[in-house]
């Protein structure tokens, strides 16, 4: 099928189906940037008493910019994701300072803007100022999966930054936010996401590819995030006299080069990690085994259990010598010049104590 059929019986569409939201009354860029970033956590229901409330309270950009972090994280209070209503905040002191306090028609200044993502800049553009810009947020990715009888991944960058190519070669110049909006309000009211689509009542019914081959309820795909791999592992806080012992960690893979502290894995008893210290050419002294702690990475998630073990200062003699990949480092120095990955955290606590 081409995408650009449905332009027409999409609009017809929308001019009669299009629900009366509050934003859609007087669409300004400020409202629309508004009701944008509330949408994306929360129903269209819930969000239209957090709309009223914010826009009264905060009528446009410079009172948004103005206002106290406590007024903005109450007037967002139950929508969650506060860090949304700071970057908000953000940007309208950035548009305060660098256009004298109106957003900027440009979908390329709206995008570089603190909490603007590709949609969020796409409905900004196309239905504040008319701009050709695609804007396909969840919804439209469903209904042009649907349409396409696509199986692509639609959690895959590759596959929305294709969708939003294939919608602006498409987008109708005259219509641009309306268009954007009835392929979302399709996808809220027709082409719904739980349960059976009602194809019976969709404009797009005689275009649809996954209709024609039964196979609405299949799509869109989505492959959930593979399951995180569990790791133990023993983290060493390894300290001779004032100073700490890092590790740098190969340059590929997981935290490629960057520092850590000394580990290995699986969990150690105490008398097996004194062997594997000594087998690295440090001579223990003494031994105190610490609490456990995690770390969630996104493929792997480590349950760490970490010993404090003192150490003699390292003889320098040949053949004694620790690995090249250890380095002993003063406190200061640790902190100012080494990097430690915050997975370490838990530990490095325990070293900064220690020093
Ligand atoms: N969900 C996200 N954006 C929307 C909009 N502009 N209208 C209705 N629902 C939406």
């Amino acid at each position: 099928m081409e995408l650009r059929e449905i332009v027409e019986p999409l609009l017809k569409w929308y001019d009669a189906n299009a629900r009366s939201l509050p934003w859609r009354e007087e669409p300004t860029p400020y409202q629309v940037w508004v009701s944008e970033i509330m949408l994306q956590q929360t129903r269209v229901e819930a969000v239209k008493p957090y709309f009223a409330r914010f826009l009264q309270e905060l009528p446009d950009i410079s009172h948004l910019a103005k206002a106290s972090e406590d007024q903005i994280l109450k007037l967002w209070e139950g929508l969650g994701y506060y860090s949304r209503v700071r970057n908000m905040q953000k940007a309208a002191k950035i548009i305060c300072e660098e256009y004298a306090g109106e957003m900027p028609a440009d979908f390329g200044k709206i995008r570089a803007l603190p909490g603007i993502g590709s949609y969020t800049a796409g409905a900004i553009s196309s239905i504040a100022f008319g701009l050709a810009k695609p804007a396909v947020d969840g919804n439209v990715l469903r209904v042009l999966s649907r349409l396409q009888a696509s199986y692509d991944d639609i959690l895959k960058q590759s596959v929305k930054k294709r969708m939003e190519e294939q919608v602006e070669q498409v987008i109708p110049k005259a219509r641009p936010g309306d268009f954007n909006q009835s392929l979302i309000e399709l996808g809220a009211l027709v082409c719904v996401p739980n349960g059976p689509p009602k194809c019976e009542l969709c404009p797009l019914g005689e275009l649809c590819l996954s209709r024609k081959r039964g196979i609405q309820q299949e799509l869109p795909k989505k492959t959930p995030p593979r399951a995180r791999r569990l790791e133990d592992r023993t983290v060493l806080v390894l300290v001779s006299d004032n100073k700490a012992i890092l590790h740098k960690r190969p340059a590929r893979g997981l935290l490629a080069g960057l520092y850590e502290l000394p580990n290995v894995e699986g969990k150690l008893r105490e008398d097996q990690v004194l062997a594997y210290v000594r087998q690295q050419g440090f001579s223990p002294l003494r031994i105190r085994q610490l609490p456990e702690a995690k770390h969630v990475f996104s493929h792997v998630e480590w349950h760490m259990l970490g010993y404090l073990v003192r150490m003699e200062e390292p003889e320098m003699n040949p053949g004694q010598q620790p690995g090249e990949a250890f380095l002993f480092v003063e406190k200061e120095e640790m902190e100012q010049k080494f990097s430690i990955p915050s997975a370490f955290g838990a530990y490095v606590r325990y070293l900064r104590e220690t020093l």
